[in-house]
């Protein structure tokens, strides 16, 4: 599940500070776990933060996380490059995440992540020149039935085929979200 596609050089040049509602609504979740337990609320923290600081996860993104949660900077930079849901680089505005563990594997994934990389003249963790897209790979995102699929933002795209792509991404690039 290891986060395989990390650019550590890229950086966000002013330190990322939350608004005091954003902060607000961070202490909240925090305070839902006992004294002493405050780690436990990094994933939900790290999502806030992702989708606070500009949709990925800089050094000093991580750095200002384990400042509000009181731990070592270390500790969320585990966690952040473990999963493969955080994005630790900028990315493009809608990110292809297509599932290749077995069952998916065995049902095409292999031949879809090919197509998707030649539609959009791009590599597994490269992002479209226009900014549109970006494509990785991550393991089981527990739709294992409906394979091949991909997760994109929070929707799930599943029983994929090249034509079924090819809409998909023409839906994206036209601003109409598919249903
Ligand atoms: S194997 Fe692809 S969703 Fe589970």
């Amino acid at each position: 599940m290891s986060n395989t596609h990390v650019d550590l050089s890229k950086r966000h040049s002013e330190k990322p500070v939350f608004s005091s509602e954003k902060m607000a609504e961070v202490q909240g979740i925090i305070s839902q776990y006992p004294e002493g337990k405050h780690k436990s609320a990094i994933i939900r923290i790290l999502h806030i933060a992702e989708e606070t600081f500009g949709g990925w996860l800089s050094i000093e993104t991580m750095d200002y996380v384990a400042e509000v949660l009181n731990i070592e900077p270390i500790e969320v930079y585990e966690v952040a490059t473990f999963y493969t849901m955080f994005n630790l680089e900028p990315t493009g505005k809608f990110v292809f995440e297509v599932c290749r563990t077995g069952p998916c594997m065995l049902v095409g994934s292999d031949q879809l992540i090919e197509h998707i990389e030649s539609t959009l003249d791009i590599k597994v963790g490269e992002t479209t020149k226009d900014g549109m897209f970006t494509l990785k790979t991550a393991e089981c995102l527990g739709a294992c039935g409906y394979g091949p699929m991909l997760q994109c933002g929070k929707k799930y795209h599943e029983h994929l085929t090249n034509e079924k792509v090819n809409e998909l991404i023409a839906a994206y690039r036209s601003g109409e979200l598919p249903k």
